[in-house]
């Protein structure tokens, strides 16, 4: 199947066709979201809370990062390829922003980067990283990646003054050469005015079903953690399409009692033979 590129994304989005993203990690979560016809795929740097089990997603490294970006790009055919940029790796200035968005396209295979915020030091990096020549999807509404400020994951741009500030670093960060941008957890009517205020698509996630195409977190729509005991909890806003997690501890269990009760290999999974004759020769 031939490459989704930025001309399709735009072809897409100027049609009026929902796009469509999913994050991946590893090969085989890319292979699957590639082989669904997923358009976009996001190596999150919320794999340090779903993969590495950090409660935020501010602990994982570029080089971390580009582990992952080697092996989902391996995975995947088809797929446009976006690559977080993760906490401390672009916001120092913007020749550090440059330099870890070549690396990502460079070492980790992606087609383009992803980074958070809209302040006027965050537009300046888009801006540098485009004119690179590095493709940038901006991220705006709650960004992970400022917790420790917002003070949580809570849902953004409740009031009219914050709904307007989002807004205008929408708008900049389209200026700056953004191809698309994330909406995260700000109400439906919000994301909405911004979508159409933008000549760019808005991919959205908690956001409300107006935007230009959506985005969900891989373990978070499979189930992975659906497990009563589990302390992580999937977001509000996402659909479990799967019980990934239920699907693989009964198989994990049914492992372990067939090995307890002598059931497994046996016979049938037990394909190296030799003759009765070698046997006793070697006694
Ligand atoms: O890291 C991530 O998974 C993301 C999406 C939620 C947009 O940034
Ligand atoms: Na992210």
């Amino acid at each position: 199947p031939a490459r989704v590129t930025l001309r399709t994304i735009r072809k897409k989005y100027e049609q009026g066709e929902q796009l469509t993203m999913v994050t991946a990690y590893d090969y085989p979560s890319a292979v699957h979201v590639d082989a669904a016809g997923i358009d976009l795929l996001l190596v999150g740097d919320s794999v340090a809370m779903v993969v590495h089990g950090h409660d935020t997603t501010l602990p994982i490294t570029l080089d971390e990062m580009l582990v992952h970006c080697k092996a989902a790009a391996r995975g995947a055919r088809r797929a446009f390829l976006v690559g977080d940029l993760p906490f401390g790796c672009y916001e120092t200035d913007v020749r550090d922003a440059v330099r870890s968005a070549v690396r990502m396209l460079k070492e980790g295979g992606m087609d383009a980067v992803k980074l958070e915020g809209g302040s006027p030091a965050r537009v300046e990096a888009a801006r540098a990283i485009v004119e690179t020549g590095v493709a940038v999807m901006g991220h705006v509404g709650l960004t992970p990646q400022s917790v420790s400020v917002i003070g949580g994951f809570r849902p953004q741009a409740q009031v009219a003054e914050e709904a307007l500030r989002v807004l205008d670093q929408a708008q900049a960060l389209q200026r700056a050469g953004c191809f698309a941008l994330v909406l995260e957890c700000i109400p439906g009517p919000i994301a909405a005015a911004i979508t159409r205020s933008l000549t760019i698509p808005t991919i959205g996630i908690g956001a409300g079903g107006e935007c230009s195409g959506q985005v969900l977190v891989y373990h978070d729509l499979l189930g992975m953690m659906s497990h009563p005991h589990h302390a992580k909890v999937t977001p509000k806003f996402c659909k479990q399409y799967a019980q990934v997690g239920e699907t693989i501890s009964a198989a994990l269990q049914q492992y372990r009692q067939d090995v307890e009760a002598r059931a497994f290999p046996g016979p049938r999974f037990s394909p190296y033979t030799i003759s009765h004759t070698e046997v006793l020769s070697l006694a």
